[in-house]
């Protein structure tokens, strides 16, 4: 038995991508003549509701070329604390662009309006770098998946109007915001300049994230990309599995929604395990054991690991479990069984 829900990058790609890959028409990229990379960009455009989208190669090469395409150096972006750009892309921003990001702790990774308005920099002064950009990550990863509300972007989007600041969404998975909330994702992508989807996480694909803006950012943001080495020739193989994702990869994202409530629900029942049902937004669980219990969460995390049931340690009081599509209802039935087993078997030694 293996039920891996380290992370639904974990996800394999279905026989559909499998044949979409096959039978692609393919043209060069660098030539605008990849039928199938441009019919992809198209349609991720219209879905987004922006007027032109970029394929790039991964979600940290859309979010660096968006911030690269939109920025100067010297320059200072507005970013939540947790943010997978602050924390796991390795300081790509200070290194490529060369600005400095002003880091606002989140509320669950919500960022009060009130922060961000009083961290852009009142003037400009040889002391101060420019405040340039607001970015946000919906739904937010280091803390469990949590959909940022719209009012709240709305409320970010207006500071950023009024101060000329840009606003970039990193929406690895602003799909999962979107079906979790029964709304088109244009209706939660109308707040930003720019968003990066990722179509490796819940949508299954194996390559691929897009860009999507206004024209005249996407036409910037292609030449970062060629500079960054991220502009492939035949894409077509790559860009026919991610149609397959927005066509039909979309709205089945709900499932994962209530596994992850399934499971959240069964390990709230567990004894030693500290949860509170409610923070279950969308697809992640993270969960903590409470202080006087015997097992600590890596015990718990290597316990589940050699009896096939894989969930990632993020800090050392931390657990994760993510749903995806190769993860189902039975399968978060036998993980609960596991997590009991392995919880007792400590408690009761
Ligand atoms: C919120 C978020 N943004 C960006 C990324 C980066 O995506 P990639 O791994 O494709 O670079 C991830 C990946 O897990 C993510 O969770």
């Amino acid at each position: 038995m293996r039920i891996d829900m380290r992370s639904d990058t974990m996800t394999q790609p279905t026989e559909a991508m499998r044949k979409a890959m096959y039978e692609a028409e393919v043209g060069d990229v660098n030539a605008f003549e990849d039928p199938t990379v441009l019919k992809l960009e198209e349609l991720a455009a219209e879905r987004l509701g922006k007027e032109a989208a970029l394929l790039v190669t991964s979600g940290t090469q859309g979010n660096q070329v968006a911030i690269l395409a939109q920025t100067q150096r010297g320059d200072e972006i507005i970013v939540e604390a947790s943010s997978h750009i602050v924390m796991l892309e390795g300081a790509a921003q200070c290194v490529l662009a060369g600005v400095q990001p002003r880091q606002i702790p989140g509320k669950r990774g919500v960022m009060n309006p009130k922060e961000v308005k009083a961290a852009i920099r009142p003037f400009l002064d040889p002391h101060y770098p420019k405040s340039a950009m607001i970015c946000v990550e919906n739904t937010h990863n280091f803390h469990g998946g949590v959909i940022v509300p719209n009012e709240n972007l709305a409320a970010l989007q207006e500071i950023a109007k009024e101060h000329s600041l840009r606003m970039h969404m990193d929406g690895a998975r602003v799909f999962n915001a979107a079906i979790a909330q029964g709304i088109p994702v244009s209706e939660i992508t109308q707040y930003v300049d720019t968003v990066q989807v990722c179509f490796t996480k819940g949508l299954s694909a194996p390559i691929g994230s897009i860009l999507a803006g206004d024209k005249e950012t996407i036409n910037t943001a292609r030449h970062w990309r060629k500079r960054l080495g991220g502009t492939l020739r035949q894409a077509g193989v790559v860009a026919a599995p991610m149609i397959v994702s927005l066509t039909e990869m979309v709205d089945r994202l709900a499932e994962d929604h209530a596994n992850a409530k399934l499971l959240a629900e069964g390990l709230a029942n567990i004894e030693g395990v500290e949860i509170n049902v409610d923070d279950i937004d969308t697809n992640m669980v993270y969960f903590s054991m409470k202080e006087d219990s015997p097992l600590t969460v890596r015990d718990l995390v290597i316990g589940c690991y050699h009896e096939g049931v894989l969930g990632g340690m993020m800090t050392p009081e931390q657990v994760r479990f993510v749903t995806h599509k190769d993860i189902t209802t039975e399968d978060i039935h036998k993980a609960l069984e596991v997590i009991n087993r392995v919880v007792r078997s400590k408690v009761t030694a």
